[in-house]
């Protein structure tokens, strides 16, 4: 027996070496941990168990039978985080680049698989050189299988996926289809062509960061949800994003022992500036509400007109939706519409109840806009939020103007809860725009047109720029004080915790993509 357990070590130790010490002190020389000490870093001291770790590829091609790496370049298994279990796969750089075999593909099948059944996350640690090259279509084939589980698991099971190393050519699409893409700033790149056939294409020349780095998905695609400095920072932010997100679509995220200390924020009175026209930071408002220091934001440096992320409230994840006054006047434009939209969608398929708090002045006028598809783009954001089942909340803080009004979470559109600050302007449009238009003749037979103007601008103002005309008409279910919002919403949150909503019977919506 002993002679069987050293030959059983002696495997297990060549496995843990992946590649060998020369190419593991290569992935250090480039700022970056191997999988396994990604592994160990993500999940709870001693927590994981490894599926496959003696797993070889079955390639003869190219001389491939002489070279066999136990693990066949990805480490998969489970494990905790924070004590709730969570399958991950982490790809071996140090073994082929981490490029994905058929076997390689088989391993993260089985564990998506298991993931499914048992009903927890999964979690990719990307790293790879792409499709195993000696392999062919059988690769090819691999990357499928995984494609296609992600789809059916796709509203079941929380999918994350961090890029933290290459991600290029078909590779993309699986991160894509997940619920969230992170990426590590410098190491990590992300695109379907790499620079030289971009080059040969397009004859554009483009280094590999500013086609598909951190920065890059961050700023201007929003393929990336969250960025992080180096790999540390990501996994640590993968744990954070974790604790909002519960197991699976039949559970809810656990509370947060909480207890009712400061549920009055004085400082909430103060941020609205008292000329309507003057920006200020939604944050604030944010802040200003939930637990503190509480504020995970999800595409941070994406439509910055728009802020998504989750939050606890009172002990409860909530996800929030909030217009950001700060840029191009909160608008409601071609990128934050789906942005939001997707946001929606995820808490909606995962049971974390939606927070909106809305300053919009209406959709972003244009030729950009328009030929972009603005008006499919902004129905997305108002298809998600109608089909939303999970509870919702609308507090709006200032403008709610024109479409944009019904698209932010109305009552027509099923929010449950429809708060409003005094200082909310609930109206078609602004009242300087409103009374240029209703008003044009009288102002213009007017001797002193400017006057008139600001006479009929006065009088719509204080007929619509005001909360009360909606909520007397039940629009709005109350009009609160700034300082109890936190009190309201956290009770509202409580009161709403077993809403059940019935629809119809269908395979699935048709959402407009
Ligand atoms: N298939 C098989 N082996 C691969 C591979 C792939 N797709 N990508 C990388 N490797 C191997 C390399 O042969 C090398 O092996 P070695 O350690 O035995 O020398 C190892 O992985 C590391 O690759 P290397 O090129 O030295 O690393 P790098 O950091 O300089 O470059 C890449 C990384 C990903 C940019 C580069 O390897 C690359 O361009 N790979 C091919 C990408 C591709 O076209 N994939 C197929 C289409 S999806």
């Amino acid at each position: 027996m002993d002679s069987k357990i050293k030959n059983l070590n002696e495997k297990l130790t060549q496995a843990y070496l992946g590649g060998g010490q020369a190419r593991i002190d290569k992935q250090h020389k480039s700022k970056k941990l191997t999988a396994r000490e990604r592994v160990d870093y993500l999940l709870d001291d001693g927590s994981f168990e490894e599926i496959g770790a003696l797993v070889t590829h079955r390639t003869k091609d190219f001389g491939m039978e002489n070279q066999k790496f136990y693990g066949d370049g990805v480490v998969t298994g489970y494990g905790t985080i924070n004590g709730r279990l969570v399958y991950v796969f982490a790809q071996d750089f140090t073994v082929f680049g981490g490029s994905l075999s058929e076997t390689h593909a088989e391993k993260i099948c089985k564990i998506m698989d298991l993931a499914v059944k048992v009903g927890a996350p999964i979690i990719g640690l990307n790293d790879s050189g792409g499709a195993r090259i000696q392999e062919g279509v059988r690769s090819l084939g691999g990357y499928a299988d995984i494609f296609f589980r992600n789809v059916q698991a796709s509203g079941v099971i929380p999918q994350i996926s961090a890029i933290m190393g290459p991600c290029a050519g078909g590779a993309v699409y699986s991160p894509a289809m997940t619920d969230f893409t992170m990426m590590v700033e410098d190491t990590s790149y992300m695109f379907v062509t790499g620079p030289n056939v971009v080059k040969t294409v397009t004859n554009e020349e483009v280094t590999s960061e500013e086609l598909g780095g951190a920065s890059t998905h961050s700023t201007k695609s929003g393929v990336a949800h969250i960025t992080s400095s180096n790999d540390v920072e990501c996994l640590e932010d993968l744990k954070k994003l974790m604790s909002y997100i519960p197991q699976n679509n039949t559970e809810t995220t656990p509370l947060l022992p909480f207890e009712l200390t400061d549920e009055v924020r004085e400082s909430l009175s103060d941020i609205i500036p008292d000329n309507a026209n003057k920006p200020y930071d939604m944050h604030q408002v944010i802040s200003g509400i939930i637990d503190e220091d509480s504020f995970f934001e999800i595409h941070k440096n994406y439509a910055e007109n728009i802020i998504v992320g989750f939050a606890r409230l009172g002990g409860r994840s909530v996800g929030i939706v909030a217009n950001q006054p700060m840029f191009l006047a909160g608008v409601l434009d071609v990128n934050s519409s789906k942005k939001a939209a997707r946001f929606v969608r995820f808490c909606d398929a995962f049971n974390i109840p939606l927070l909106v708090l809305e300053d919009v002045p209406g959709f972003l006028p244009g030729t950009d806009q328009e030929w972009n598809g603005i008006i499919v783009h902004g129905a997305k954001l108002l298809y998600a939020l109608s089909e939303a089942t999970v509870p919702r909340v609308t507090v709006i803080t200032r403008k709610a103007y024109g479409g944009a009004y019904d698209v932010m979470n109305s009552k027509h559109i099923g929010a449950d809860m429809n708060f409003a600050w005094p200082s909310a302007e609930i109206a078609v449009m602004g009242a300087k725009g409103a009374a240029e238009i209703i008003f044009k003749k009288e102002i213009s037979a007017a001797e002193d047109k400017e006057a008139k103007w600001k006479e009929k601008e006065a009088e719509y103002a204080e007929l619509f720029a005001n909360p009360y005309s909606a909520a007397e008409r039940g629009f709005i279910d109350e009009v609160i004080l700034p300082k109890d919002t936190r009190r309201k919403l956290i009770k509202a949150f409580s009161m709403l915790e077993k809403k059940e909503v019935l629809r119809p019977k269908r395979k699935h919506g048709n959402i407009p993509l």
